[in-house]
């Protein structure tokens, strides 16, 4: 079976997901992009635009990431753009069951696409991916490598619409570090 093909039946796994839908509403958003990825995007779980379209990253924090994502001089064709969450919650921000079930599916689409480099937006998608809780602003910029993938971990879009000198971070760690990690990989 091709990559994208995999990627179809994890999609149509999770639209199916009873447990995924617990505690949630709207369409699922499975995420999207490239299945032959080398960078993938990981964020917290969909806001409203993007539960009424099912597409990831549409709203204000997506415009931000997409933007920033063309500024790497790659084009968004290139990349896979996904979630933790794969539903929005209805309190806001995904409980404990919804990061830890999230995260099976999650970690399927990584499986199948096996990029080089997963890009970690905020704590709940390190949380999510990386299975621990860190401290974000002091490691915002940092890379973890673990069996041959590197996790890049920065904040999230949308924590940079709330304050101005957390987008210019977030802007600084890709134009930076994930930009020269790109070059060498
Ligand atoms: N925020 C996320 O974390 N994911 C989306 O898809 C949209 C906004």
């Amino acid at each position: 079976m091709t990559k994208a093909k995999e990627l179809k039946k994890i999609a149509e796994e999770i639209e199916a997901c009873k447990e995924c839908k617990m505690g949630t509403t709207g369409k699922a958003v499975p995420g999207e992009g490239n299945p032959q990825a080398k960078i993938v995007f990981v964020g917290e779980a969909p806001g409203r635009q993007e539960a009424a379209t099912g597409r990831p990253f549409i709203g204000r924090s997506g415009q931000l990431l997409r933007q920033a994502i063309r500024s790497l001089g790659i084009s968004e064709e290139d990349v896979f753009i996904t979630s933790v969450g794969k539903y929005i919650p209805l309190q806001g921000t995904p409980s404990a069951f919804q990061i830890t079930h999230g995260r099976t599916h999650l970690m399927k689409q990584l499986a199948i696409i096996q990029p080089k480099i997963v890009v970690l937006l905020g704590s709940i998608a390190i949380q999510g991916v990386l299975g621990e809780k860190l401290p974000i602003k002091s490691l915002h910029g940092t890379i973890r490598q673990k069996e041959g993938t590197h996790y890049f971990l920065t904040l999230h879009p949308a924590a940079g619409l709330r304050f101005p000198p957390l987008k210019q971070l977030f802007l600084g760690d890709l134009s930076g570090p994930l930009s020269q990690l790109l070059r060498n990989s």
